[in-house]
């Protein structure tokens, strides 16, 4: 038998982790958690009042614990050292060298974080996969961890996380599921027993590892799915007169296909979907499954076409050329209620009206300009990792920020809304409209500002599918 679990050691102190063991320390005051990363900044901003992550509510939960059951520490092997239980949640990002390059995920922080519990633990640990993981990597984990220094013994569990950012405090409260995969039912129990402080057991669902694994990437495969259809039906509604918006309430309403995740936009951002697909298609590749490989495929195939023509449309309206044109970008992050830019529409949309050479005007919330100059520079990278001379000219002389939407516009040809911020909706339209270049172009990625009336106070509108 395994005594109950009474100290816990995270290892990857981001979007994933921090959230998760903050609810763990919150909800279970008598477990001793410990969230640990190689990334020293990134923990001395969760020892600060400026937490390295954006997401409503979160600062609460972490008060509520930290100093007393919740650390944040760089003292990595100390902490696996004294925990009974040992989660792994590092990024596990698409490869981008080698073998599977654009596919594959990179298990590389993930071996690392194994090979590192093997070498300091001692006596039996549970070892918990919380990174979303390709099918059968508990195998490889499990190899690694049977080679210890120290005669230790270990179980090997998958409990991938299914929160979705901006609503993460939500999503660990009231989860629809908990999902723990595992061998021994002794292990499953321990994990099962701390979710259930507040989840109802009804709800804790385990299964054998490799489905637990499969079930995360299947998970969000279908999401993402569900998205690209809608999208794809959004150019097909612009062709032919039909509303996206109209058609998406009508097919909601029937029970099989359920009224979520139908919202058509300038495409899904976000560091899980396409990574995870596109890790669904390597492996099915990887076991001779071709045809399957290609149906999922497409689906961020779909998703690229849709940044496509958002930026196409763009330059077809305004006379075919956005040169030299100040175009005001509202919004940077992959969704509201996040400073995560991973994969944001943002970033493809503006590369492309940058090659286009329009000048940017960009506003965010909650993203830093720092990371906004990050992830541009990144996506005009080329094979060698660097950046040329003359793509950081195009950003340096195109780019500048704005700290209102407003100021955003101001003068400007164009707006281009890319995340769905709620305050965009509370702009003052009559004075934007005053200030912008005529006719005022907006194109909103989101359809977030379709029913304010925009059409009424001069602007010419466009929206995503109708
Ligand atoms: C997703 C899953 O929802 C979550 O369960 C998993 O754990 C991680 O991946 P996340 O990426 O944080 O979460 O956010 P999500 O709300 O799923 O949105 C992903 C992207 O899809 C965003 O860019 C969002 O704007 C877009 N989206 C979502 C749409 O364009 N339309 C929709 O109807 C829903
Ligand atoms: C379908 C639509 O459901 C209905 O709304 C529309 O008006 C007509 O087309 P129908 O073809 O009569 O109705 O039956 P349906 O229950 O949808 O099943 C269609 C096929 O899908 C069947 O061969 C069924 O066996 C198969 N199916 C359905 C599955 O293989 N798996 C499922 O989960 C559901
Ligand atoms: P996610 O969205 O999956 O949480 P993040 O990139 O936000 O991904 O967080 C992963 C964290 O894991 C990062 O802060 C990174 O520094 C940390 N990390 C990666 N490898 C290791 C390692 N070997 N030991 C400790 N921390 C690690």
């Amino acid at each position: 038998t395994i005594d109950p679990v009474s100290k816990i050691c995270c290892i990857g102190a981001g979007y994933v982790g921090g959230p998760t063991m903050a609810m763990i320390a919150h909800k279970c005051p008598h477990i001793d958690v410990k969230v640990v990363d190689i990334n020293a900044d990134r923990i001395a901003q969760w020892n600060s009042d400026r937490l390295p992550i954006y997401e409503p509510g979160l600062d609460e939960i972490v008060h509520s614990s930290r100093g007393k059951n919740l650390t944040f520490t760089t003292e990595i092997d100390q902490a696996i050292r004294a925990a009974d239980m040992v989660f792994i949640s590092v990024n596990t990002p698409t490869k981008t060298f080698g073998v599977g390059a654009g596919r594959a995920a990179n298990l590389e922080f993930v071996e690392k974080c194994a090979r590192r519990i093997a070498e300091v633990s001692e006596g039996h640990k549970i070892v918990v996969e919380k990174s979303t993981l390709p099918v059968r990597t508990a195998e490889a984990v499990k190899r690694i961890l049977s080679n210890t220094a120290n005669n230790a013994t270990f179980d090997v569990l998958s409990n991938p996380e299914f929160l979705a950012e901006g609503t993460a405090i939500e999503d660990l409260l009231e989860p629809d599921r908990v999902l723990i995969g595992g061998e021994r039912p002794e292990s499953i129990e321990a994990l099962v027993d701390i979710y259930a402080n507040w989840v109802p057991r009804a709800r804790l669902l385990t299964t054998n590892l490799w489905s637990s694994e499969l079930s995360k990437l299947t998970a969000n495969a279908f999401l993402a799915q569900r998205v690209s259809s809608i999208n794809a039906i959004s150019a097909l509604c612009e062709a032919t007169g039909a509303d996206v918006d109209e058609v998406a309430a009508a097919i909601g309403t029937d029970s099989r296909i359920g009224p979520k995740f139908l919202k058509a936009s300038v495409g899904f951002g976000g560091s899980c979907f396409q990574k995870d697909i596109l890790n669904l298609v390597y492996l099915c590749e990887y076991f001779g499954l071709p045809e399957v490989a290609a149906y999922w495929e497409q689906v961020v195939r779909m998703n690229d076409h849709q940044k496509q023509r958002f930026v196409t449309r763009m330059v077809r309206t305004m006379f075919n050329t956005v040169s030299d044109k100040k175009i005001g970008i509202w919004g940077f992050a992959f969704k509201k209620d996040t400073n995560d830019t991973r994969e944001s529409a943002s970033i493809y949309v503006c590369r492309d009206l940058l090659l286009e050479k329009a000048r940017l005007c960009i506003y965010d919330p909650q993203v830093s300009e720092h990371q906004i100059l990050n992830d541009l520079e990144y996506v005009f990278t080329e094979g060698d990792n660097k950046i040329s001379e003359a793509k950081r000219e195009l950003i340096e002389q195109h780019v500048t920020f704005a700290s209102s939407a407003q100021e955003a516009s101001s003068d400007a040809h164009a707006i281009a809304i890319l995340t769905e911020w709620d305050e965009f909706a509370d702009a003052d339209f009559e004075a934007i409209y005053s200030t912008m270049k005529k006719p005022a172009f907006v194109f909103d990625g989101r359809n977030r500002l379709k029913d304010l009336g925009l059409k009424a106070k001069g602007f010419e509108y466009h929206g995503i599918g109708f």
